[in-house]
């Protein structure tokens, strides 16, 4: 807009006129249009204000002619701001957006490193013809312990508290609700529902009641294995985790199987793999070697007895491994909370 006119020029009707019809003519925005208004109207320091005030101060018998002359001229000057509001408003674009600005590009979002995880596990597996399952993460007690071999008081509960829904607690009468705390309780839901040959994983979110630390959070991802069929054996369970763990892992990696217990298989086994992160000994492995990376075993006959399979005729395999240790080890991210704090400086780090 051009150089406003002088304002302690016109104090003349005329003047004041001329000067805002100047001002109006180059008025290109509504900002300008404002700043116009405020010039000739505003209540203080406005040119209309001012004329008013010499109105007031004008001999008695030339007041009359004086002050309808200024009124006339207010009148004018709201009338003309009212109708070159209406022109800019017009010739806007639809909805205020100026069409020839380059866009603001929307950031692309990414799959969390989490997810990423569980989906190279996921296609392993369903590559081998196994279903995928989502199971709920509130649980009930019978699906997440009794069914499983582990009635109320068994010690195997310890290792596992957890979060109870209000009103439910264990041995309060009502059958107690909780957050799972594995996804082990997908066997036996899937089980109910169907008979041999089963070849199922299961990944989710799972809680436990723990204080969080490197590698401790109240609430991780698992993904559950199970395979019932007749006649499968310990070197099916086997051989089917060594090429999981070499597949997700690397080829080279070696694996061992310890014995181990766990109420809902027999024998048990904790699976170990040689340490990523070293040749020999580092803070990782706690100078051993080797990282635990999953439990497993054969499903147990009290297991199949619960969901009505004949344990004579079917035998099984399960596996329970924690998806975000896999990550912490693959990604060698070295913090657990990392991958819940929802930080953009870790996120980004990933693919899309
Ligand atoms: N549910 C176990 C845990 O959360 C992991 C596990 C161990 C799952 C052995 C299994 C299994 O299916 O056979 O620690």
């Amino acid at each position: 807009m051009s150089a406003p006119s002088d304002m302690s020029a016109p104090s003349d009707i005329a003047g004041i006129r001329a000067a805002f019809q100047a001002d109006l003519a180059a008025a290109a925005s509504e900002p300008d249009l404002q700043a116009v208004r405020d010039r000739y109207l505003g209540r203080k320091r406005g040119a209309v204000a001012a004329l008013m005030r010499q109105v007031a101060g004008a001999p008695p018998e030339a007041r009359p002619a004086l002050g309808k002359g200024a009124n006339l001229l207010k009148n004018e000057i709201e009338q003309a701001l009212a109708e070159r509001r209406k022109t800019l408003r017009a010739a806007r674009p639809a909805g205020g957006v100026d069409v020839t600005l380059p866009g603001r590009g929307a950031p692309f979002g990414r799959r969390h490193p989490l997810t990423l995880i569980r989906e190279q596990i996921e296609a392993i597996f369903e590559a081998w013809g196994f279903e995928i399952l989502q199971g709920p993460q509130v649980e009930d007690d019978y699906h997440n312990f009794e069914a499983l071999n582990m009635p109320p008081d068994h010690p195997a509960r310890d290792m596992q508290d957890t979060f109870y829904l209000d009103g439910s607690m264990p041995g309060g009468g009502a059958p107690a609700t909780l957050l799972r705390t594995h996804t082990s309780g997908m066997q036996i839901r899937y089980m109910e529902q169907r008979r041999p040959p089963v070849r199922i994983i299961a990944p989710g979110l799972v809680y436990r009641r723990d204080t969080p630390d490197l590698t401790h959070s109240p609430m991780f991802m698992q993904v559950e294995g199970l395979l019932v069929d007749e006649g499968v054996t310990m070197a099916d369970l086997k051989g089917t985790l060594v090429g999981f763990l070499r597949a997700f892992f690397d080829p080279g990696v070696r694996v061992q199987f310890r014995p181990s217990f766990f109420p809902y298989t027999e024998p048990s086994a904790e699976v170990f793999i040689s340490c990523v992160f070293c040749a020999g000994g580092c803070a990782v492995c706690k100078q051993t070697g080797w990282l635990e990376i999953l439990g497993c075993g054969m499903v147990h006959p009290a297991v199949f007895e619960a969901v009505g399979y004949d344990p004579e005729r079917h035998t099984g395999w399960a596996f329970g491994l924690g998806i975000d240790r896999a990550a912490l080890l693959k990604y060698r991210v070295e913090d657990i909370r990392l991958f819940y704090d929802n930080d953009l400086r870790l996120l980004e780090q990933f693919p899309h």
